[in-house]
């Protein structure tokens, strides 16, 4: 008789089946701000790879480079509501729809890529995982270290605040770094990252920051000279997914990405440890004439933590949030 152990067997067997259906392949689109060569390709790089491994080889993922999915900014919106899977980008492009990620973004607070990889991979970072799925929608997964945002200029040598003055100076659509050129005396040009090169080039604009591996993958030597090794922000390039799309994955598939995106950031110190000296050299024989600010960088500190930081405790959720961060940084709070 059809008995009631037989219809056990069967349920049994069903369930087995359908737990070894694989997960549907999926084949994600990952949006690059920068050109190939940088910092940003290389987390990509590495972070494809370890979701075929840790996925089992069902899912792959596929970078587009040079903002051809949008420029920086609008990839935080286009993953917010779903119609974009993966972002690479600055973190200064994802402050205006995160505030709490700005103390990132201050100046002069990371100090070193061992500050950045302490901040972002500590307790400190995942708060702002957490704060920035509720404020924006999109989920940091992993982060890229691109070395100190140095100033490039067409004109002429800069090391001091007095030289920046007749300069016209782009800055992304960031108010911690307009207030920043601001206490320096500059009113800058705050534009978006895709139209940075021709604005150079054109000569709209005079000079911009971004590091070295960034300058290099854009190949703005061909439109700048100069380079002043300032270093008031230390560039961190988070890998950004959906909201949407993170809670749709199963719970094995989130841990794939995680841990993906945790074994690509790990790659990414690497990397820059490896290639920024490099880098470095290859602009200069490429003519980039590179000068220090004068007497360490003094005034341009002085006149930037004074009057930007105190700007912006509200927006990153109080000025207990920047001493936690100095305090972790083992450096006297505020
Ligand atoms: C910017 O200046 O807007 C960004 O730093 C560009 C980048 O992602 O490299």
């Amino acid at each position: 008789t059809f008995s009631l152990r037989t219809l056990r067997r069967a349920t049994v067997l069903a369930m087995l089946l359908a737990s070894a259906v694989p997960a549907a392949a999926r084949d994600f689109r990952i949006a690059v701000g920068d050109g190939a060569g940088g910092t940003q390709e290389a987390l990509g790089l590495a972070f494809v790879k370890a979701l075929e491994e840790k996925s089992g080889g069902t899912h792959t993922a596929k970078l587009f480079l040079n903002g051809q999915l949008g420029d920086e900014q609008d990839t935080v919106t286009a993953a917010a509501t779903g119609t974009l899977d993966f972002s690479i980008l600055a973190i200064n492009n994802i402050t205006p729809f995160s505030p709490s990620v700005g103390t990132l973004t201050l100046p002069y607070v990371i100090l070193s890529l061992e500050d950045a990889e302490k901040i972002t991979q500590g307790e400190i970072g995942q708060q702002m995982v957490d704060r920035t799925v509720e404020d924006a929608g999109v989920r940091i997964i992993g982060w890229a270290y691109s070395g100190f945002r140095v100033l490039t200029n067409s004109k002429k040598p800069v090391t001091t605040v007095a030289d920046l003055q007749d300069l016209v100076i782009r800055v992304p659509k960031n108010e911690i770094m307009i207030e920043t050129y601001k206490s320096w005396g500059v009113n800058p040009t705050p534009m978006a990252w895709s139209e940075t090169f021709a604005a150079l080039q054109q000569k709209v604009v005079d000079g911009q920051d971004n590091p070295y591996m960034t300058v290099h993958a854009m190949k703005f030597d061909e439109v700048q000279k100069y380079v002043t090794n300032i270093r008031y922000i230390f560039s961190i390039e988070p890998l950004i997914v959906s909201e949407q799309l993170f809670q749709s994955l199963s719970a094995e598939e989130q841990a794939a990405v995680l841990a993906a995106g945790q074994e690509a950031t790990l790659a990414s110190g690497q990397f820059l440890r490896d290639q920024e000296a490099q880098i470095k050299a290859d602009l200069q024989a490429k003519g980039m004439e590179i000068s220090d600010p004068a007497d360490g960088e003094a005034e341009f500190i002085a006149l930037a933590t004074t009057a930007v930081w105190p700007k912006f405790y509200d927006s990153i959720g109080g000025k207990d949030v920047l001493n936690g961060v100095l305090t972790a940084l083992d450096r006297p709070t505020v």
